[in-house]
């Protein structure tokens, strides 16, 4: 079974992967190309919910309890207030992106962006390292 630290630093290392994507799809939006910036989230999108899947059935096996110290599970618990609703968003702005709805999707990545901004810094920072 994986341990707390490992199981962290799994997070943290997938958490900024995806967020390097992401930054790149806003790049390519940045470059005028909108069918690579689709393209890039289609595969932020595939990547992103499977960590979530993935931590969810590895916190199955692991007793939590004894696998993280209380002030750890405080963060976590703080990282998935932001982690939670982004995940919920990602489809909704896929699917807006993919039926070229621009103004729905462009209204919802100001919310996005704060949800994943917040994934990030209690993810990667707020976490024991
Ligand atoms: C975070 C800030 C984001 C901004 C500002 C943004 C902005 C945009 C804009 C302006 C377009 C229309 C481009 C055009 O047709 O000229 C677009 C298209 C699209 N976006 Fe985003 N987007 C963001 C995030 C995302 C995310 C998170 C996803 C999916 C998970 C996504 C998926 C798509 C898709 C699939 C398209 C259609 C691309 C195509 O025409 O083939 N976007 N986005």
């Amino acid at each position: 079974m994986p341990t707390g630290p490992a199981i962290i630093l799994t997070l943290k290392v997938l958490v900024a992967a995806v967020t390097v994507l992401l930054l790149a799809a806003l790049g390519a939006l940045a470059a005028g190309r909108p069918r690579l910036h689709g393209r890039l989230n289609t595969l932020f999108l595939v990547l992103t919910l499977s960590t979530v899947a993935g931590f969810e059935v590895v916190l199955q096996f692991v007793d939590v309890k004894a696998a993280f110290d209380p002030a750890t599970r405080a963060a976590l618990r703080v990282h998935l207030l932001f982690a939670v609703p982004a995940a919920a968003v990602i489809p909704v702005m896929w699917v807006l992106g993919r039926t070229g709805r621009k103004r729905g999707h462009v209204a919802l990545a100001g919310l996005f962006a704060v949800l994943w901004a917040g994934t990030v810094v209690t993810g990667v920072f707020f976490l024991p390292h």
